[in-house]
């Protein structure tokens, strides 16, 4: 893919910078998480809560972002809606951006707060809102996945030994596959349809598990260790770096009606090849 102001070589070296900046801001998480009661929660615009450290985390990756490509802007959890006002004008505005860095500094902030391991900080540049470049690092057991469009996915362990991402098809049935999946936070009629798609995929699979970070379930397909992934109601943010990586290790990315996925859709299935149309199927039934 052909990005106007940027060649591959400058991606690719921004990548690693990136690398480097996600794995300190992972640093700063775990140290505040060892003094949780020092921090003040509050509650989000999306049901939800946010402490300090998600904000501290989210300034600081501003910061460090920003030399990186001058003329980027910030779609960011904690302050895009202070910019624009509301969410739906917040995402209608970066959509259309030539570079924008979607960040999550804390996705998985429950989890985070109950003093759990399992969140990530997410980073992802688009190109006319498209994942160009994605990175989620996971701080509790330093391990970084990174993608670029067109160049595959890596995870980077906690010594840093790289290893590419490279999912297999096979002729695995949905029915001996472990799923995972989340709950935003919708109310009414979306949250009933939600829970009938996870009653009928619990009668279609292996099992399912609900882990409470978005963006590492989804980075967790990408390694073969769940089959697939879905939620309705998440935020750019969330999934825009992940849904990248899973791509580019050779899984498969749709909404919930088996279109292409971008991140600023309402509905996301990230599987391996070999299910995706089984669960898609029982999404629709
Ligand atoms: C949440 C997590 C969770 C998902 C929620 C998200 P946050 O992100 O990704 O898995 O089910 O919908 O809001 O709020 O903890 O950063």
């Amino acid at each position: 893919m052909k990005i106007e102001g940027l060649t591959a070589k400058e991606l690719k070296e921004i990548a690693e910078k990136v690398v480097t900046v996600s794995t300190a801001v992972g640093v700063k998480l775990l140290r505040r998480q060892r003094k949780l009661s020092d921090l003040k929660i509050s509650t989000k615009e999306a049901q939800g809560v946010v402490s300090n450290a998600d904000v501290e985390a989210e300034n600081f990756l501003i910061k460090n972002l920003k030399p990186l490509i001058e003329e980027a802007e910030f779609l960011a959890e904690e302050s895009a809606f202070k910019t624009y006002g509301s969410k739906k004008d917040a995402l209608k505005k970066y959509k259309e951006k030539k570079f924008v860095w979607i960040i999550d500094p804390l996705d998985g902030t429950t989890n985070y707060l109950n003093n759990m391991d399992y969140f990530g900080v997410c980073i992802c540049l688009a190109y006319y809102g498209e994942p160009v470049l994605g990175i989620v690092h996971r701080p509790a057991t330093n391990e970084t996945y990174c993608a670029i469009k067109g160049k595959g996915a890596f995870l980077f362990n906690t010594h840093g030994k790289k290893t590419r991402l490279k999912l297999v098809t096979n002729k695995k049935r949905l029915k001996d596959s472990l799923l995972v999946t989340g709950f935003a936070c919708e109310k009414g009629e979306v949250f009933n349809k939600e829970f009938s798609i996870f009653k009928n995929m619990m009668k279609k699979s292996r099992g399912i598990r609900r882990m409470g970070s978005a963006a590492l379930d989804i980075c967790l397909v990408s390694q073969g260790i769940f089959d697939s992934f879905w939620e309705r109601g998440l935020s750019p943010w969330d999934v825009a770096a992940a849904s990248l990586i899973l791509e580019e290790s050779g899984g498969v990315v749709t909404n919930y009606n088996g279109r292409a996925f971008h991140p600023f859709q309402e509905t996301i299935v990230g599987s391996n090849e070999s299910i995706h149309k089984q669960v898609l199927a029982v999404i629709k039934s």
